[in-house]
């Protein structure tokens, strides 16, 4: 049939037409591995997100040539759960090329150019966006906010100069490292107000390589299972 729904062995059911895409080209599933809900398009030279089968629940397209995520690339993928664009050349994503997929928990996009975090949608669990060019307008305000079930945010190696407040309570991981942050405030993680106040889950804070003196804000650990590692300056 020429479309990724007519390919052999993909072992995944045909999606319906009519509300899909433009889904021609060459059989991702000839392409890539399918592999139940997986798909894996690592190292293939692809320079655009492959039409993907609706029934993808992981897809992988790590070390390839992508410039560019537009908003149809993942449309009506409903049971995306992971999107892993690990170095690539990614310079622009459409504002609203995730923020649709209603099961999406993990986006890996480590290793590419942009300088944008497009809304993401607040099922994530996990956001690598480390080692890009994300700076201070580089995030929403509030992005993670709403985001209950986030755990690990990663932005290591990017230009932000400032700590993307406020994080939800589940986050357990929040790496900075080798950014431009030289502040702090004392409520970025605790509750001056509370003093009850715990957040036990946020065990792992970085901000090694970071222009910060961490001796100036000691009130702002209190709450915390551990003490921010950062430099000694
Ligand atoms: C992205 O979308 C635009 C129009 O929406 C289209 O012209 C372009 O070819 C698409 N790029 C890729 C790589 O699919
Ligand atoms: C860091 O802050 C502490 C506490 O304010 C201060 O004693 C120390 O001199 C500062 N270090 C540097 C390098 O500014």
């Amino acid at each position: 049939t020429g479309g990724v729904e007519g390919s052999v062995g993909s072992g995944l059911p045909e999606p319906d037409e009519t509300e899909e895409p433009d889904r021609r080209g060459m059989p991702t599933c000839l392409l890539c591995t399918c592999l139940g809900g997986s798909v894996y398009c690592d190292d293939l030279k692809l320079d655009h997100v492959p039409p993907l089968p609706k029934e993808t629940t992981h897809f992988y397209a790590r070390y390839n040539r992508i410039t560019k995520i537009n908003k149809s690339d993942f449309a009506f993928m409903n049971k995306l759960k992971r999107i892993d664009l690990t170095a690539n050349e990614i310079t622009s994503i459409d504002e609203k090329a995730f923020i649709g997929l209603p099961e999406l928990e993990e986006l890996v996009i480590r290793e590419n150019h942009i300088s944008q975090l497009p809304a993401l949608p607040e099922t994530m669990a996990l956001i690598d966006a480390s080692h890009n060019n994300i700076g201070t307008k580089g995030i929403h305000k509030e992005a993670f906010k709403d985001m209950t079930s986030l755990l690990y945010l990663y932005l290591t190696d990017n230009n932000l100069d400032y700590i993307p407040v406020p994080l939800p309570d589940s986050l357990r991981s929040l790496h900075l490292q080798r950014n431009n942050i030289q502040m702090m405030h004392e409520d970025t993680f605790c509750n001056l107000k509370d003093f009850n106040y715990i957040r036990n889950a946020l065990e792992d804070i970085r901000l090694d390589g970071n222009p910060i003196n961490l001796s100036r804000t000691p009130q702002a650990y209190i709450c915390l299972p551990r003490i921010p590692i950062g430099d000694l300056i």
